[in-house]
């Protein structure tokens, strides 16, 4: 069903892969509450494909931008303005990859040339994101911005490795650079920390059909599904969260404010 939300606005889109991504979902949705998008995704996603498939369906361009290299990034703003013919009202941040998890390298154990990428790809880019189009007066005032996080970046997931530190750095970087975009241009910066959702990039984290069982049984709501966040991130699109912004926000069906579950006591 359709509410108008996005009726009229304009946004960038990363990180669609499949029709499992976080990202195609919120895809579909933004487009269905009537937002022109701008897909892109990194130029090697691209050859498998599907990605052009949504950008068929949903009548979008398809930038390929690797999101670590400024020029790319640079282009990418570029195409947007171009496109719509002005700035963009909303971003989603939807990109993270670690060679540790990779390669099976355990947290203690892990390379730091890898780190490096870890980081780079799973959260600098989004300060990237933010300074290019900064720069490039790429985001309209009023704006809202989202990137996509795990509770790993609080608490304590052994296997999720070097993610655990891209995502705190991640969810800094949305408090700190909210803080310039809300002064100078009314921009919302907002981090979804999202349950454990099937997706390429989840399913490969070691056990992680383990962690996604516990989180559903921990969770009153039981874990929350990709679909839901798309409902979640348009939301925060929309202009009836005008004065969100700067905050980790918890879509996960009540995961984080549990201790247990009576489920798990046997
Ligand atoms: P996905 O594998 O569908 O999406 C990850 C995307 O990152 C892919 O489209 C990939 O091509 C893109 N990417 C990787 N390196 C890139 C680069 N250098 N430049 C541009 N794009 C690049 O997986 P998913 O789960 O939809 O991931 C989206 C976001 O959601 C990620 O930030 C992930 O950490 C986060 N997240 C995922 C959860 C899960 O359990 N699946 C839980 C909480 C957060």
């Amino acid at each position: 069903m359709s509410y108008g939300l996005l009726r009229g606005k304009k946004g960038i889109i990363t990180g669609a892969l499949d029709e499992k991504s976080i990202a195609w979902h919120v895809a579909l949705r933004a487009y269905e509450e009537g937002a022109q998008i701008l897909l892109t995704n990194a130029p090697v996603a691209l050859r498998l494909g599907q990605p052009q498939a949504l950008a068929e369906k949903l009548n979008a361009p398809l930038i390929p931008a690797d999101l670590t290299q400024i020029p790319d990034i640079e282009k990418l703003y570029d195409e947007a303005l171009r496109h719509f013919g002005g700035p963009v009202d909303f971003v989603l941040h939807s990109v993270g990859m670690s060679p540790n998890i990779r390669k099976g390298k355990s947290y203690p154990e892990i390379d730091y040339d890898f780190y490096q990428k870890t980081l780079d790809v799973s959260a600098i880019s989004f300060h990237k994101m933010l300074q290019v189009g900064r720069r490039k007066g790429a985001f309209a005032r009023g704006g809202s911005i989202v990137a996509l996080s795990y509770i790993a970046a609080q608490r304590v997931f052994p296997k999720y490795g070097d993610m655990s530190d891209a995502k705190a750095l991640l969810e800094s970087i949305a408090r700190m650079f909210g803080y310039f975009l809300g002064k100078e241009l009314g921009v919302r910066v907002n981090i979804v920390s999202q349950s454990p959702t099937p997706t390429t990039a989840g399913t490969g984290i070691a056990g992680f059909e383990a962690m996604f069982d516990y989180a559903n049984k921990m969770s009153p709501l039981g874990n929350a599904s990709a679909a839901a966040c798309a409902d979640f991130v348009v939301a925060l699109f929309s202009d009836l969260t005008r004065s969100v912004t700067m905050q980790t926000l918890y879509h996960d069906g009540g995961f984080s404010m549990m201790g247990i579950a009576e489920e798990l006591l046997g």
